[in-house]
């Protein structure tokens, strides 16, 4: 996918494509998601390590978007089964169980890469590989951002639940 779109004044801004994840592109998704993190003042809740990245983009979708040379964002689009063993995920689906969903997420632009319609280029591309699939996402209540970009983006919030004492939106697309 291909996104370029005149600026207020006119200007083409810089293209987003949107395509699968490269093994060579790890690294970089691995600094994205790193500087996010909630406890480097960011706002994800779950690290995944290197062999879980490779392992996605061997045997299911991951996305990464890219803006001239850089990576800018990636998100993932799985199976129940590649994250069965995360807790949080276990609790979204005793909360909202829809055992045909695949799970998006995580989802991560880099901050210089924000509000320029990366996260939308990252849901567009999975949804033209997801088949028609319903997709579900857990979001923090209080992550106001991504809860306002994936209802912007064409996701509902279908419910809530919680897990080591925060609260979490699920989402349905
Ligand atoms: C949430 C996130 C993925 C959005 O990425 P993005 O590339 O900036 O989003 P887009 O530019 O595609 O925005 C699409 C729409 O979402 C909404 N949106 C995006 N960021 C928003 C914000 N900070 N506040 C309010 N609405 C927002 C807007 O409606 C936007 O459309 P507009 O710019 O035309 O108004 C990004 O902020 C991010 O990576 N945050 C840190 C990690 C994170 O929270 N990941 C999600 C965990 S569940």
């Amino acid at each position: 996918m291909n996104a370029s779109e005149p600026d207020s004044v006119g200007e083409e801004t810089e293209a987003i494509d949107a395509d699968r994840a490269r093994p060579t592109d790890v690294d970089d998704i691995l600094a994205i998601q790193e500087e996010n993190l909630i406890e480097n003042g960011g706002s994800l809740s779950a690290r995944f390590d290197r062999t879980w990245f490779e392992s996605v983009i061997r045997g299911e979708l991951l996305i990464v978007a890219r803006v001239g040379e850089a990576v800018a964002g990636y998100a993932a689009l799985t199976s129940q089964a590649a994250q069965a063993h995360i807790p949080i995920i276990q609790a979204m689906l005793r909360a909202h169980p829809d055992s045909r969903a695949l799970l998006h997420g995580p989802i991560c632009v880099a901050s210089a890469f924000r509000r320029r319609g990366v996260a939308r280029a990252l849901l567009l591309a999975e949804r033209e590989e997801s088949d028609g699939a319903s997709i579900l996402a857990f979001i923090r209540a209080d992550n106001a951002a991504s809860r306002q970009s994936h209802v912007a983006l064409g996701f509902r919030e279908a419910t809530e639940f919680e897990h080591a004492g925060a609260s979490y939106i699920v989402v349905a697309g």
